[in-house]
């Protein structure tokens, strides 16, 4: 393919014309930054206990990290599957990133037709590998089934929520004899204690027998940099439907696409048993607070989401309102996400949930709307 320039158009740090906007990137460039509220990262920030195993393994960081991703991975495994672990970590592959992992499915998976999940809009980057790798694109509510179909679920950023039930039902009325699903099941665990219960990668069965019955392959996918709170860290991972499935992506992946650091952080994160609890704990209760303290401030603007979820999706029902909240917010250190920049849905904002003291921050911002 001939290599054409195209004149950059610049989104803040983003090229426009080139790259899928995401929040994340104003802090650095803010003097009086307070808190992040752009991301649907943890509102507990790093656990301590990961953080310090992966500075301890900057120690090691002259040696290449291991070409398997062991023990990060067999760990990986362990916290997915506490039972069944060492039979299913043969279908577990660990990325730089979902990201990374979320570009090799598409890129491997059979060319055709791509579609969306049901809802109003979802995270972009499937959509932005479908365009790369020329698929056909197919509207969400097209009666069609899909090659390929991408499903986030919780969704990013609308907050909606299918039951495994649901899940399964939509697989089976939405992609080709043949095809490949990715479902994105990155915000699944703030779900409960119970979330493995209720998830696609317990669903061994299910994802056995459309295989067999249809040959069609299912993906699960987590970015693990929300729950855990390591955007910087780039740490992903798939769940494939065999562990053929699994080599195919270890024959198309860069060796060592994860670091030592990401993997010192993984092997340990997985054992932080107070930090979850904490997570399941407090992520709904100051959820809620938040949504309280709009409904009673702003009692036109509408919020979204299933209430275990680290962020809150607001209408606020106008352009200009919402474009004064995000500016506003931006002023005072505290940004949050527009839901203009690539999801082209200008009277939503979008913020994370965070603890009390940082939340009044964000009303101070806002009082002259
Ligand atoms: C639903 C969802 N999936 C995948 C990703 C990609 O995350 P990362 O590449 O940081 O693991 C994100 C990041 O925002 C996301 O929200």
């Amino acid at each position: 393919m001939p290599i054409t320039s195209q004149p950059s158009s610049s989104n803040g740090p983003w090229d426009a014309k080139l790259q899928q906007f995401h929040g994340g990137q104003d802090w650095a460039h803010l003097e009086n930054f307070i808190e992040d509220f752009s991301v649907t990262t943890n509102a507990f920030g790093m656990p301590e206990s990961a953080k310090l195993a992966s500075v301890r393994s900057i120690e090691h960081s002259h040696h290449y990290p291991p070409a398997d991703q062991e023990p990060a991975k067999s760990s990986l495994a362990q916290f997915l599957w506490p039972s069944t672990w060492s039979q299913d970590t043969e279908r577990l592959i660990l990325g730089n990133g979902a990201s990374e992992l979320i570009d090799l499915v598409i890129r491997m998976a059979p060319r055709g037709t791509w579609k969306p999940g049901p809802f109003r809009t979802q995270y972009k980057e499937y959509e932005r590998s479908a365009r790369n790798n020329e698929y056909q694109m197919l509207d969400s509510e097209s009666p069609e089934k899909a090659n390929v179909a991408c499903l986030v679920n919780p969704c990013n950023p609308t907050g909606d929520y299918l039951e495994l039930a649901e899940v399964e039902q939509w697989i089976l009325d939405n992609v080709l004899p043949g095809g490949h699903v990715l479902i994105d099941e990155s915000m699944q665990p703030w779900h409960s204690p119970e979330f493995r219960d209720h998830s696609l990668t317990n669903a061994r069965s299910f994802v056995e027998q459309i295989y067999k019955d249809h040959g069609i392959s299912v993906f699960v996918m987590h970015s693990w940099t929300k729950l855990w709170c390591c955007t910087g860290l780039r740490l992903g991972s798939v769940v494939c439907p065999t562990a053929d499935h699994m080599r195919a992506i270890k024959k198309l992946q860069v060796p060592w696409s994860v670091n030592t650091v990401a993997l010192a952080f993984l092997d340990a994160v997985v054992n932080d048993h107070v930090y979850l609890n904490k997570t399941w704990q407090m992520t709904s209760a100051w959820r809620k607070q938040t949504v309280d303290r709009i409904k009673d401030r702003f009692p036109e603007w509408q919020c979204h989401g299933r209430e275990f979820l680290s962020w809150v999706w607001v209408d606020t029902k106008s352009e200009e309102v919402a474009q004064k909240a995000v500016d506003l917010a931006k002023a005072h250190g505290v940004p949050v996400r527009s839901g203009r920049p690539g999801y082209n849905l200008p009277t939503y904002i979008r913020l994370a949930v965070r603890e009390p003291s940082k939340v009044d921050h964000l009303f101070k911002a806002w009082e002259t709307i």
